[in-house]
C-alpha cells in the first residue's frame, strides 16, 4: 500500500481531512474513505461506477483498453492455449497447474459430478416451461441443503471441496434443468468424457440413443465456458461476496449470483440478443431498432452492446467471435442468417455516432448466442450457460474473501424520506 495522501476539506468540518490512497499493482489507485464515517459523512455511489468494494488478485480489466487478465494471463492466449477446466484451477489457486495437478484436478472434479439422488425430486414442483434459471435458483441452492452441517467454510480444505463440488456439479443441474423441460429422463454424467463433452452427453443424449459428442462442439463449448469463467466485480460476483460475507452457506451463495446473474442487462443478455435479433427479424429493420436504442424514452437497448467497464472492445467478444466463425463453417452454417443479421447490427452500429460517443462495443453476450445456438442449447438455457461458466469464479472471489480478512458488507445511504413524525391520534 503506497503512502500517498487526498486531502479533503469539508465544509463545515473545521480540518481538511487526510485519506490514504492505495497502489495496485495494475489499474487506478483508490481512496480509502473509512475515516469519513466518524466525521458523520458517507461517500455516495449508485450502482458502484466508482467504488472498489475489495482488493482481489484474480481478475484485471482495463475497460479503455480492452485488457481481460486471469491471474496475470490475457483471456486471448487462455482461449487459444488453456481449457475451462484449467482456467478453473488457475482462477482458485492463482497458478496454472503443473500436469500432475491439473490430472488430479480434472479427476477430482469427475468424481463430483453426480447430484445425490434426493435432489432429482425436487424438480417436481417446478411446472415444465419455468423459466431455467428460475429453476437453477432453486437446485443450486438446494445444493445447501445436501453440505451444510459437514461445512466450516473456516477450514480452507472444506472450501476446496465446495469449489470442486459446484464446479463439478453445475453442468449436471444445468442438463437436468434442461430435460425436465422436455419431459426427457436425466442423463447421468459419465467419467469418461471431457468436462464440456460430458455436459454435451447429459443435455443430447438418452437411455435409449448415446451419440458420440462432436470434437467440435465439445471444443466450442469449453471455450464460451472458458470465456465466461470470471470477470472482476461484476454484479452477480458482487452478490456472491455480498452473500458470503455473512457466513452463508457457500451453496447459497452462488444460488444468489445465479439470481442476480438472470437480469437481461447481466447474464441475462445472451438469451436478450437472440430474441432482440429475431425481433429485428430483417436487416432492413436495424434502423428501426438502432433508433429505439437511442430513444431516451423507449427502454429498448442494443442487447449485446455497451458494458459499465468496457469502453473498447470487449476482448471476449473478439474470440467469441472467432469461435463463432470457426463453429458455423465447421457446421456448414456459415450462411447462417442470424449471424449475418448480428455482423450487419455489429457495422452500423460500430459507425454510428451515439454508440461511439459512449464507447458501446459488442460484448461477450453478443455473440455467445449464436454460438449456443449451433451448439444446439435452447435459447432460453443461455444464461444457465453463462451461470455454468461462471461459476469457478464466483467461488473463487468467495474463497479469496473467506480466506482472508473480511466485514460483512453492510452499505449505507442518502436518507430523503420523512423526518420523524408522530402517529396521529
Ligand atoms: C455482462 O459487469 C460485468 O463485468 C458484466 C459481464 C460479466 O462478464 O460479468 O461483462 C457480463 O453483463 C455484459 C453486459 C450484458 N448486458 C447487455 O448487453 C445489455 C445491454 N447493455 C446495457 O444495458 C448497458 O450497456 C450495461 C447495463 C451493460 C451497462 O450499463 P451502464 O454502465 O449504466 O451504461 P453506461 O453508463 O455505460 O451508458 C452510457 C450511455 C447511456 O446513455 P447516456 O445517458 O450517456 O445518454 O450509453 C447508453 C446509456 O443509456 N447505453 C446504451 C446501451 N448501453 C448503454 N444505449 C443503447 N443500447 C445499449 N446497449
Amino acid at each position: 500500500m503506497a503512502d500517498k495522501k487526498a486531502t479533503l476539506k469539508i465544509d463545515g468540518i473545521d480540518e481538511a481531512l487526510e485519506l490514504p490512497i492505495y497502489e495496485g499493482t495494475m489499474g487506478p489507485d483508490v481512496i480509502d474513505v473509512r475515516s469519513l464515517t466518524p466525521k458523520g459523512v458517507f461517500t455516495f455511489d449508485p450502482g458502484f461506477v466508482s467504488t472498489a468494494s475489495c482488493e482481489s488478485k484474480i481478475t484485471y480489466i482495463d475497460g479503455g483498453k480492452g485488457v481481460l487478465l486471469h491471474r496475470g494471463y490475457p483471456i486471448e492466449q487462455l482461449a487459444a492455449k488453456s481449457d475451462f477446466l484449467e482456467v478453473s484451477f488457475l482462477l482458485l489457486h492463482g497458478e496454472l497447474p503443473t500436469p500432475e495437478e491439473k490430472e488430479k484436478f480434472v479427476s477430482t472434479i469427475g468424481k463430483h459430478t453426480m447430484v445425490n439422488e434426493q435432489l432429482a425430486e425436487f424438480f417436481n414442483g417446478f411446472r415444465r416451461d419455468a423459466h431455467p434459471m428460475a429453476l437453477m435458483c432453486g437446485v443450486v441452492g438446494a445444493l445447501s441443503a445436501f453440505y451444510h452441517d459437514s461445512l466450516d467454510i473456516t477450514n480452507a480444505d472444506h472450501r476446496e471441496i465446495c469449489a470442486h463440488r459446484l464446479i463439478a456439479k453445475m453442468p449436471t443441474l444445468a442438463a437436468m434443468v434442461y430435460k425436465y423441460s422436455i419431459g426427457q429422463p436425466f442423463m447421468y454424467p459419465r467419467n469418461d468424457l471431457s468436462y464440456s463433452e460430458n455436459f454435451l452427453h447429459m443435455m443430447f443424449n438418452t437411455p435409449c440413443e448415446e451419440k458420440t459428442v462432436s470434437p467440435v462442439l465439445a471444443n466450442a463449448m469449453d471455450k464460451v465456458f472458458l470465456l465466461h469463467a470470471d470477470h472482476e466485480q461484476n454484479a452477480s460476483t458482487s452478490t456472491v461476496r455480498m452473500a458470503g460475507s455473512s457466513g452463508a452457506n457457500p451453496f447459497a451463495c452462488i444460488a444468489s449470483g445465479i439470481a442476480a446473474l438472470w437480469g437481461p442487462a447481466h447474464g441475462g443478455a445472451n438469451e436478450a440478443v437472440l430474441k432482440m435479433l429475431t425481433e429485428i427479424g430483417d436487416e432492413s429493420r436495424i434502423e428501426e431498432f438502432m433508433a429505439k436504442a437511442k430513444d431516451k424514452s423507449d427502454p429498448f437497448r442494443l442487447m449485446g452492446f455497451g458494458h459499465r467497464v468496457y469502453k473498447s472492445y470487449d476482448p471476449r467478444a473478439v474470440v467469441m467471435k472467432q469461435c463463432c466463425d470457426e463453429v458455423l463453417e465447421e457446421l456448414g452454417l456459415q450462411d447462417d442468417p442470424m449471424l449475418k443479421m448480428a455482423m450487419k447490427l455489429e457495422k452500423i452500429a460500430l459507425e454510428d455516432e451515439y454508440f461511439k460517443a459512449r464507447g458501446l462495443y459488442p460484448n461477450v453476450d453478443f455473440y455467445s448466442g449464436i454460438i449456443l445456438k449451433a451448439i444446439g442449447i435452447p435459447t432460453e438455457l443461455f444464461t444457465v450457460i453463462f451461470a455454468t461458466g461462471r461459476t469457478p469464479g464466483w467461488i473463487a472471489h468467495w474463497n479469496e474473501m473467506i480466506g482472508g480478512e473480511y466485514r460483512i458488507a453492510r452499505p449505507r445511504q442518502l436518507y430523503t424520506g420523512h423526518t420523524k413524525r408522530d402517529y396521529p391520534g
